[in-house]
């Protein structure tokens, strides 16, 4: 049975998402797609409007999981190779703090989220109110999810301690050993409690040696679509 907490949750990602796609996306848009259980309904909402309104938008995904949603709701699929601007990227996240700066990565795709996010006029974040933070670190306790080259995962653990993180290499489900990202790297989720400067500790994590990236995104987003436990759509940012 599905408690009424997780119904709200549920309804919370549905409506943030369908406002954050009726609001931003119009005609021969490129559009990013990110990856996460929100994102889910996103493309649902997309593929209905790219057929109601004949809008001719064209995908480009950010996992496996994009890449299959995009077929699957009859959106035409296509990379960065072709369409290196990207006009509006939606995507999830785990945590927003009040300067719209988030983590990412609980679903283990922030190389490509952040690839796309980049390459993106406007970055649109769709969330429920648990994602709603004051600073990042506060209410997501699994850490910040850090990509790495699989030979230095060792060392870089170590480091991160001496960063004052408590880092965990994220082991796989169903399959023993460490969690394979789709770019066949490991992921060190890493707890640094709450952070004061992310842009600071973002900078210093890039800075170990067979870090890929990692899951803060500072300075990205233009709104978050939180969707609250009233049904209501509250939109954090700017035009
Ligand atoms: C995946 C992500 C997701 O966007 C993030 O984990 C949020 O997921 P969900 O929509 O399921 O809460 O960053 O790498």
């Amino acid at each position: 049975m599905i408690s009424l907490t997780e119904d709200l949750i549920e309804l919370g990602k549905k409506n943030a998402a369908i406002k954050a796609v009726e609001e931003n996306v119009s005609k021969n848009m490129i559009i990013g797609i990110g990856s996460g259980s929100t994102i889910v309904y996103a493309v649902k909402r997309l593929g209905e409007i790219n057929k109601e309104k004949d809008l001719n938008l064209k995908c480009i995904p950010s996992s496996f999981q994009s890449y299959q949603l995009i077929i699957q709701n009859g959106l035409e699929l296509v990379s960065l190779e072709q369409y290196p601007e990207i006009d509006v990227d939606i995507d999830g996240a785990d945590e927003i703090d009040k300067d719209l700066n988030l983590i990412k990565g609980g679903g283990g795709c922030l190389v490509q989220e952040k690839i796309i996010a980049s390459n993106s006029r406007n970055l649109f974040i769709i969330a429920d109110f648990r994602k709603n933070s004051q600073k990042l670190g506060m209410n997501w306790k699994r850490g910040v999810p850090i990509e790495v080259i699989p030979m230095a995962y060792f060392p870089i653990m170590e480091k991160l301690k001496k960063l004052g993180g408590n880092p965990k290499l994220r082991m796989a489900q169903s399959k023993s050993g460490p969690l394979i990202t789709d770019n066949g790297n490991f992921i060190i989720d890493t707890d640094f409690g709450e952070i004061d400067n992310p842009k600071d500790l973002e900078n210093k994590i890039l800075s170990i040696p067979g870090v890929v990236d990692t899951g803060l995104f500072i300075g990205m987003t233009n709104k978050a679509y939180i969707g609250n436990r009233d049904g209501e759509v509250l939109i954090l940012g700017k035009d």
